[in-house]
């Protein structure tokens, strides 16, 4: 047999190299599916395959394509790179990798999962992510970061996951309150739980907070975090206590702040009514309406997409196609208009839901006369509106009608604070250099401190520095005016824009 085999060799050489291709072409797939070797590493119960407590310090090769669930927490997993998984794993839908040193993560770790819809990855050393790593998950539902060391997170980064509903963050190192998460337009439209507490936040965005929808504020959860105090905070809080707001109810005790001063004392955010800073005790406030005014009812309902109904005062419901005032929204939003003395009264709305009903509501309180007649506001407006038209005109009399070298000769109008009006010179003088016949043909314009417009409003300045130019431009001799005319002219029509925008005026 020895004898026989180089010989058989020698003459069919290509009987081997053939031999050799096919065993190969044969072997070459399997060695590739070669599937996990359930009984040493991981437990596969049918599509569950568990590789918890395994001393892992890589991904197992080979995970089933079939697998639903996979879970390799408790390991020691430093990092997910981009080929942890050569295969799409296109059934997979809850990942678990808790509870390992995860540091890494390749941006294209979830290029392979893109059904995933549970992704833990808490109690890690994540420290930072690339922006995009998330964006494959488009079907993610929930999201756990909590216990990482993760100091900030882009603007961008969980922006493409539309399907989101729970992201946790507690537990991290962040010091900036992620408002793009839940800001109203946010594209998570499905977000109902953000959970940011146990952080480094200090300073929180309370009027954005107020102005969210009690949705996203039931499940807004920011407890345990270094807030300032400050009564706006006192009042949020209450706000949201007196809701039953989840997110308030039950952290009440880990809502701390730091009381101003050296010391950082650390109080119970709701206890500042107390002697800790004197703030006035929170009381829910009516809804005002004026005479023939188009009101809107919000039902601020805890949960997203309740089915909505209303009653009027006097529990009277609003039915759709009866000839009442008051209507139902698409929206379930309940529109008055327009609104009489005697829609003053409670209000209710009830939401229904297959898993929670909620009744809320309102107290309407209707002045006996319109917004209109509503006394010196309107005056006022009326006034401004007058004084505005009369300096526009004179404004414009003034750059188009006058010769070329002339020159603006600002002062500090009298009477500047006393009122929203407050009158400057625009001087009209043929030469620079006479002060006596500058006096003489000074016109009086009035036109609005848009300043003050602004104090009234409590609205932000939005061209400040414009106005420190006006200043400092005043301060100049009249000399230097006469550069500043393309300034002035800017300031001036800014100003009255301002007014035009800022006042509400209803003629
Ligand atoms: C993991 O490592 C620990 C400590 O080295 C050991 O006690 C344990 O048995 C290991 N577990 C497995 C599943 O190998
Ligand atoms: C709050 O009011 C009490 C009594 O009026 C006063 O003793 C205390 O100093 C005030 N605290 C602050 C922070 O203003
Ligand atoms: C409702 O409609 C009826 C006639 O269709 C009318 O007489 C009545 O004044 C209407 N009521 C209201 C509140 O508009
Ligand atoms: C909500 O209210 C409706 C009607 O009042 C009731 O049939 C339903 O059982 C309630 N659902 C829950 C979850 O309480
Ligand atoms: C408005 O209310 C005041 C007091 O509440 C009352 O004196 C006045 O007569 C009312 N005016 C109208 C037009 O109802």
């Amino acid at each position: 047999m020895l004898d026989t085999l180089p010989q058989w060799r020698l003459h069919c050489p290509s009987w081997t190299l053939l031999l050799f291709v096919v065993t190969l072409l044969l072997w070459l797939p399997l060695a590739h599916t070669t599937t996990l070797n359930c009984h040493k590493i991981c437990i596969c119960a049918s599509n569950i395959v568990s590789c918890s407590k395994m001393n892992l310090t890589e991904v197992p090769l080979n995970i089933p394509p079939y697998t639903v669930v996979l879970d390799l927490s408790y390991n020691d997993l430093k990092r997910l790179k981009s080929d942890w998984t050569i295969d799409r794993l296109p059934n997979l839908h809850n990942l678990l990798a808790s509870h390992n040193e995860i540091t890494y993560l390749s941006s294209e770790a979830f290029l392979n999962v893109k059904h995933l819809r549970y992704l833990d990855l808490s109690s890690n050393d994540l420290q930072q992510f690339n922006d995009n790593v998330f964006d494959p998950l488009v079907n993610l539902e929930v999201l756990l970061l909590y216990n990482n060391r993760i100091s900030q997170i882009d603007r961008v980064a969980f922006i493409t996951m539309v399907n989101l509903q729970k992201l946790y963050l507690s537990k991290n190192q962040m010091s900036r309150f992620p408002l793009e998460l839940v800001r109203e337009k946010s594209p998570l439209d499905k977000l109902s739980l953000l959970d940011i507490s146990s952080n480094r936040i200090a300073v929180l965005p309370i009027d954005e907070l107020r102005a969210l929808p009690a949705y996203i504020k039931n499940g807004l959860y920011f407890h345990s975090n270094p807030l300032h105090c400050s009564c706006e905070l006192y009042t949020l809080l209450a706000h949201w206590f007196i809701r039953r707001l989840n997110s308030a109810v039950d952290f009440k005790d880990d809502y701390t702040c730091v009381l101003p001063g050296p010391q950082k004392t650390q109080v119970p955010a709701f206890e500042l009514s107390s002697d800790y800073m004197n703030c006035s005790t929170f009381k829910e406030e009516d809804e005002e309406a004026f005479l023939e005014q188009t009101l809107l009812l919000k039902c601020d309902t805890k949960h997203r997409n309740m089915f909505k109904t209303w009653m009027l005062p006097g529990n009277v419901p609003v039915i759709a196609g009866n000839n009442q005032t008051a209507k139902v929204l698409h929206d379930g939003n309940l529109q008055v208009s327009p609104v009489k003395t005697d829609d003053s009264g409670t209000y209710t709305c009830f939401a229904t839901s297959e898993t929670f009903n909620e009744t809320i509501y309102i107290v309407l309180k209707v002045h006996n006369f319109t917004m209109h007649r509503s006394g010196d506001t309107f005056n006022t407006a009326y006034t401004t509106l007058v004084g505005c038209l009369a300096s526009v005109v004179l404004v414009l009399v003034y750059l188009y009608l006058t010769p070329c070298r002339c020159f603006c000769c600002p002062n500090k109008g009298k009477g500047r604070g006393e009122d929203s009006i407050h009158s400057s010179m625009l001087s009209v003088t043929p030469t620079h250099e006479d002060p006596a016949m500058k006096a003489e043909i000074n016109r009086h314009v009035a036109f609005i401190d848009s300043k003050n417009s602004q104090g009234q409003n409590g609205k932000l300045n939005p061209n400040g520095d414009e106005e420190e130019d006006e200043e400092e431009e005043e301060e100049q001799d009249a000399e230097a005016g006469s550069l500043m005319k393309g300034k002035r002219k800017k300031s001036v029509a800014e100003s009255i824009s301002s007014v035009f925008s800022d006042t509400p005026m209803v003629v």
